[in-house]
């Protein structure tokens, strides 16, 4: 497994900020833009369940109010005994910012355990819509 140590470092860092009073499950995650730069997000729950958002998300917007355009990798990290999976909500954003070359990095606590393409996230997915 490759060194993604600063990136994971970035994204445990948010996790530890994660808003999660009800599900009590942290999750953080940290993007590689284009052009190198780091943006980190972490889940943001409210007591109004649905309003609440994931740390991929949070990463994304954080990337697109700093200029950045393209995920380089995204690496995600939470705890627990089973490896983190993105929604399919998240899924989805991932795909809107990706590059072929994108990696998505799957971490515990320890650190990167599984390493996937944006195929492999969703595959069979709606990339865009044409008008009659
Ligand atoms: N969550 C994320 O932030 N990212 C994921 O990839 C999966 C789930 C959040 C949403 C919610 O705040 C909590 O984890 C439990 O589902």
């Amino acid at each position: 497994m490759k060194n993604y140590h600063q990136l994971f470092t970035f994204a445990a860092k948010a996790r530890g900020n994660a808003h999660v009073p009800y599900s009590h499950f942290a999750v953080g995650a940290a993007i590689e833009d284009e052009n190198g730069n780091f943006h980190a997000g972490c889940n943001v729950e409210n007591v109004s369940f649905p309003c609440g958002t994931c740390a991929e998300t949070g990463a994304i917007a954080a990337m697109t109010a700093a200029g950045g355009k393209k995920i380089r990798r995204i690496l995600i990290v939470a705890g627990g005994d089973r490896l983190i999976s993105p929604c399919g909500a998240c899924r989805q954003r991932i795909l809107e910012f990706s590059l072929p070359e994108t990696e998505v990095l799957l971490a515990d606590t320890e650190g990167v355990k599984k390493v996937l393409s944006v195929g492999e996230l969703l595959p069979g997915a709606f990339k865009e819509f044409s008008h009659d």
